[in-house]
């Protein structure tokens, strides 16, 4: 959505305060949360013309003129609109989709990092991205992916030049650079990093971090090359130790991992600083979103841990702004400020009656009542997944001529985080099979991106699942095609299968499908609406912990396995990565 220039608006803005012009909507009888003076006000009254707020105040009457709208909220609450500040949204539904959920739930603002789309599909991907979202009722910014490649060793993802970052800057809503990780890459001064750090500091731009894992010195290198907030604590300490330092602190609450807990009680007790704290997600799955909510599951919590209610609505709205340099224009209810503003019967269940996104009614008895466009979809986008060959059973085989064999197994302690372990596995002519007794799976990491035709295949401990073979082709960040799988013949068809659709998540059993969640846009996002995507995501979860999976999340095992910023030892299509000695490794030992 578009936002007026404030400049443009300042002289009919003020007309409207003094009476002289009349105002377009008015809400009377509010109980205005002002997160400027941490006060709720009762019989508050606001006048809004075009997009902006022109007048705040105990009585509107003289901006009151014939066409305008009154409205009379009958002392309901009144919020600013709520943003998450920093949420991955190229993944599972269409922005448009997403929209709708967030709106819902009082969430007018998304600062969206696309990090798996330029992955998958480089720059072209990351403006045809932007433009997904260019006339959607909600307010979305991004910022230019700033962790691609993971590690220059081993990734092979698509990024962003330094030309096409330049380029990047000067498209609607770019805000700066997306969470810098790995850190190393700052600490250890790689050359294209510091020179794109420089760039944005040049251009008076703000950068994200992702600092898990650093301290003291590193920490404050990292801090000292112009890097402002961070996503990444999961308690106090760390929370604290940023600050200190001069971080904003981005508080996660959302699929992948949950921190508020952790952080909140602490936080009171120590009577800390909250002005430099927000909320985000970083990504939640329709499921999520539909079950807890969005930054309004993040106010909930923060009260139930004991938060001032007022504290909590001004971290997720004011702040955010404050923090992106864009207070000026948004993130609380006074004049000249973007009409964002949420209307609830209490705030407790924090469920909005009406949302207004520049002054345009877009939720209204908690429906959506605006229009959504279709966006129009590319061919081009919905082609991405190359891997230029069709598989057969022997691409999956292992070789060796003992009768077993020991074999580096990948481990999964988790969905997300895996051990390196050993297994004596058997051989059957010639090849080293997946051992059922022993829960140890084969796993195939292969090259969907660029066509080369290249993969690895290794083993996989623990899935747990009594089906044949499971794949994706959403993997954090590097966006291969993982296959999961307790025969190769079943991998190769679910590789086949996921090539045929141009992208998804899929569990097969003697070669049937058990159940499918298409991802066709970037082989990351499905085309469906909303509710049948989430059918499909759930139907396909269900299949896979009814077949006996030990984890409650497997959809995470694949989307995990490819990620270097976690330990121990993840699978890639140029082979097995000992994280922490950063080195390829064989794995079997013969
Ligand atoms: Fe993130």
């Amino acid at each position: 959505m578009r936002t007026s220039s404030l400049a443009a608006m300042i002289h009919s803005l003020n007309s409207v305060a003094m009476g002289e012009k009349k105002a377009d909507i008015v809400l009377k009888n509010c109980k205005l949360v002002n997160v400027y003076s941490r006060e709720i006000i009762s019989g508050s009254d606001i006048a809004i013309l075009k997009d902006r707020i022109a007048y705040v105040g105990a009585d509107v009457s003289h901006a009151i003129g014939e066409k305008t709208v009154v409205m009379d909220l009958e002392e309901r609450f009144v919020t600013p609109g709520f943003a998450d500040s920093h949420i991955h949204i190229d993944q599972f539904v269409l922005p448009s989709e997403f929209a709708k959920k967030a709106l819902l739930c009082g969430t007018t603002s998304l600062f969206s990092d696309p990090i798996d789309i330029v992955s998958v599909c480089g720059y072209k991907g990351f403006k045809e991205f932007i433009r997904f979202g260019e006339n959607l009722p909600i307010r979305l910014f991004h910022v230019i992916p700033g962790g691609l490649p993971v590690d220059r060793k081993f990734s092979h993802t698509k990024t962003l030049s330094s030309t096409e970052e330049k380029l990047a800057l000067n498209l609607q809503n770019i805000l700066g650079l997306g969470e810098v990780f790995s850190w190393t890459k700052v600490t250890m001064k790689d050359p294209k990093t510091m020179q794109t750090l420089k760039n944005m500091i040049e251009n008076n731009c703000i950068i994200n971090g992702h600092t898990a894992g650093a301290s003291d010195k590193k920490l404050n290198a990292y801090i000292s090359s112009g890097i402002l907030s961070c996503h990444e604590p999961i308690d106090y300490d760390q929370v604290i130790e940023r600050l200190r330092l001069g971080m904003w602190i981005m508080m996660r609450e959302g699929s992948i991992r949950r921190d508020l807990d952790k952080i909140i009680p602490n936080i009171l007790t120590h009577k800390t600083y909250l002005d430099r704290l927000m909320f985000c997600s970083d990504g939640v799955n329709p499921k999520d979103l539909l079950e807890f909510g969005l930054i309004d599951h993040c106010i909930r919590e923060s009260i139930a841990l004991g938060m001032d209610k007022i504290d909590a609505i001004s971290i997720a709205s004011k702040n955010c702004f404050d923090y992106y340099n864009m207070g000026r224009d948004y993130g609380g209810i006074a004049p000249g400020k973007v009409a964002d503003i949420l209307v609830f019967d209490d705030l407790d269940k924090l469920k909005p009656k009406k949302v207004f996104v520049g002054g345009r009614l877009v939720v209204s008895h908690g429906e959506i009542v605006a229009k959504f466009g279709i966006p129009k979809i590319p061919t081009w986008i919905t082609k991405t997944v190359k891997t230029k060959r069709k598989f057969l059973e022997k691409d999956f085989v292992i070789k060796s001529l003992a009768k077993s064999v020991q074999s580096l197994v990948i481990r999964l302690d988790t969905e997300i985080i895996t051990k390196k372990d050993y297994e004596d596995l058997p051989t059957r002519d010639g090849n080293v099979i997946p051992a059922y007794d022993k829960d140890v799976w084969k796993v195939a990491a292969i090259d969907r991106t660029f066509g080369s035709g290249k993969f690895t295949v290794g083993f996989l401990k623990n899935f747990g699942a009594d089906i044949g073979a499971f794949g994706s082709t959403q993997s954090f960040h590097e966006n291969d095609m993982i296959v999961i799988g307790s025969n190769e013949k079943d991998m190769a068809f679910v590789a086949n299968k996921l090539t045929y659709l141009q992208g998804g998540i899929i569990a097969v059993k003697n070669q049937k499908i058990l159940s499918v969640y298409s991802l066709p846009i970037a082989g990351l996002i499905s085309k469906l609406p909303f509710e049948n995507a989430l059918l499909e995501f759930l139907n396909l979860k269900a299949k896979i912990v009814d077949a006996g999976c030990k984890f409650k999340n497997p959809h995470l095992i694949p989307l995990f396995l490819p990620f270097l910023a976690l330990p121990e030892v993840r699978i890639l299509y140029s082979g097995i990565v000992d994280v922490k000695n950063r080195s390829y490794i064989d794995i079997l030992n013969q």
